[in-house]
């Protein structure tokens, strides 16, 4: 699948690492392994989480559009870092922790099996779909964010789900229904409980029982649309479509949701500078800025949702390159040694607080954070393609 596709489709090439004539992608990435980052390691100890699954998809991006080994070599050497020889998941993994956010490097597991054959990967895979199973629900189905966080669904999860669950689906069990439906679940329950109707954003989560304190006490959502969530949300939607049956009735729906998030998200982007506020159901407001990642993961959205004919490129494609303009210029800060750092992203935001907007604005925004180059990583990989850089 994906390794086959890669070697196919060399669509531009990065011999050339002269300064100025890398494209930004393979630069950014090559820069943040210079660094050591995204490779399964805290420190020297090994360490799931989700960056560096993150950090992964964007490397198979690059991988698949440069035909590079690097970049293979990198995501394996990565998951080897946190699995054994027989396919034990360490790293501080716990499937009874019930954290979606460990199943971000799953897709990373699917990738390295179709690669190698290698069973340790396939094995690793299955505990994260026995997690699945077992993994705590509300009443109506939709997965917890995480065992510590009853009931609740936030638009993070939806990527560090989905997009596994649905890469091994396809792999393992294609014919499998109820998977595809499950999956579909998640998103037309995070759609009903968190859109907010007057704008079409997405509420950074709900709570069905509504007992968080941050909780509307209707539809139980978080008071606040927070950029990166609906960036994982967005991101999410189209990964997933990658692996979704043309067959299933879940296939539209999704196709819809990306078709009615566009649009609030080219209304919502700042006229002057096509950035996006932090808290972007305030904008304006003292206090708030424009985070760097949220906006990477929706250019990425859209130019991929263009390429794949979900979204019209007329109305779209001048959204995502001005924002990414914007993102190339603000964002991007070149080192004396020659590599480059991203800049501009907020470290955390986390439901576990207040969910207000001086909670997500009293945190700390870090320089040359993982978090961050990922998404301007894919956002590169898509805008380079699109313009045959
Ligand atoms: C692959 O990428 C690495 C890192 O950018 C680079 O050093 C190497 O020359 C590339 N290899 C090829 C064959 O382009
Ligand atoms: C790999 O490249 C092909 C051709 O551009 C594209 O259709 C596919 O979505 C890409 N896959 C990934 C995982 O980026
Ligand atoms: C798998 O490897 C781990 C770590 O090396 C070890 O603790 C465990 O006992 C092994 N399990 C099996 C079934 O061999
Ligand atoms: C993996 O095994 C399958 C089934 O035996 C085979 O068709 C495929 O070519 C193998 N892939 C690799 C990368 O060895
Ligand atoms: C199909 O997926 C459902 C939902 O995840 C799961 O409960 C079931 O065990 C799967 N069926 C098979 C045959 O694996
Ligand atoms: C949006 O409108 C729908 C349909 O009227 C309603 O079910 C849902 O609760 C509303 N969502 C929010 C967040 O208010
Ligand atoms: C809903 O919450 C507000 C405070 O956010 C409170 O004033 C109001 O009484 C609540 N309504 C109901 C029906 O519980
Ligand atoms: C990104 O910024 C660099 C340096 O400012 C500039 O040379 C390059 O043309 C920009 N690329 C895009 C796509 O805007
Ligand atoms: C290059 O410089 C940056 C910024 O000072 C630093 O973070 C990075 O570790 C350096 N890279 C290497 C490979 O030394
Ligand atoms: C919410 O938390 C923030 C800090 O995270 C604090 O500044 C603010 O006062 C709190 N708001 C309320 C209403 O408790």
């Amino acid at each position: 699948m994906y390794m086959t596709l890669g070697f196919a489709s060399v669509l531009f090439a990065v011999a050339s690492v002269a300064e100025g004539t890398q494209p930004i992608s393979t630069w950014l990435a090559d820069s943040a392994i210079s660094r050591g980052q995204g490779h399964g390691l805290a420190g020297s100890k090994p360490k799931i989480s989700y960056e560096h699954g993150t950090f992964q998809r964007a490397l198979t991006a690059l991988y698949n559009a440069t035909g590079n080994a690097t970049y293979f070599n990198y995501i394996q050497s990565g998951i080897d870092n946190i699995i054994s020889a027989n396919g034990t998941v360490g790293g501080g993994y716990k499937l009874t922790n019930y954290i979606l956010d460990d199943l971000k490097v799953g897709q990373s597991l699917i990738q390295l099996y179709a690669a190698t054959n290698d069973s340790k990967y396939k094995a690793a895979a299955d505990t994260f779909r026995l997690q699945i199973d077992s993994h705590p629900r509300n009443k109506a189905g939709g997965f917890w964010h995480k065992k510590t966080y009853p009931n609740e669904m936030w638009g993070d999860g939806q990527y560090m789900l989905n997009p596994f669950y649905a890469a091994y689906t396809a792999t393992f069990q294609s014919t499998n229904t109820s998977a595809w439906s499950d999956i579909a679940l998640q998103f037309n329950l995070f759609e009903q409980n968190a859109r907010q109707n007057t704008t079409g954003l997405l509420y950074h989560g709900y709570d069905e029982s509504k007992k968080a304190v941050w909780a509307d006490n209707t539809t139980g959502h978080s008071p606040c649309v927070w950029d990166r969530a609906m960036g994982w949300f967005s991101m999410a939607l189209v990964d997933v479509l990658d692996y979704f049956p043309q067959t299933h009735p879940g296939r539209a729906q999704l196709i819809g949701y990306l078709q009615s998030l566009a649009p609030a998200l080219k209304a919502a982007a700042d006229p002057k500078t096509g950035a996006w506020w932090l808290v972007i159901s305030s904008p304006g407001r003292a206090g708030n800025y424009f985070e760097s990642s949220g906006a990477a993961m929706y250019v990425f959205s859209l130019l991929k949702g263009i390429r794949k004919g979900y979204l019209d490129k007329t109305t779209f494609f001048p959204v995502a390159e001005k924002a990414y303009q914007y993102l190339n210029s603000t964002f991007i800060r070149k080192a004396t040694n020659g590599t480059l750092l991203w800049e501009g992203t907020v470290i955390v935001g986390s439901l576990d607080g207040n969910g207000t907007f001086e909670y997500y604005i009293s945190q700390s925004v870090d320089e040359n954070d993982l978090k961050g180059i990922s998404p301007m990583v894919l956002a590169s990989v898509e805008y380079e393609q699109a313009t045959k850089l």
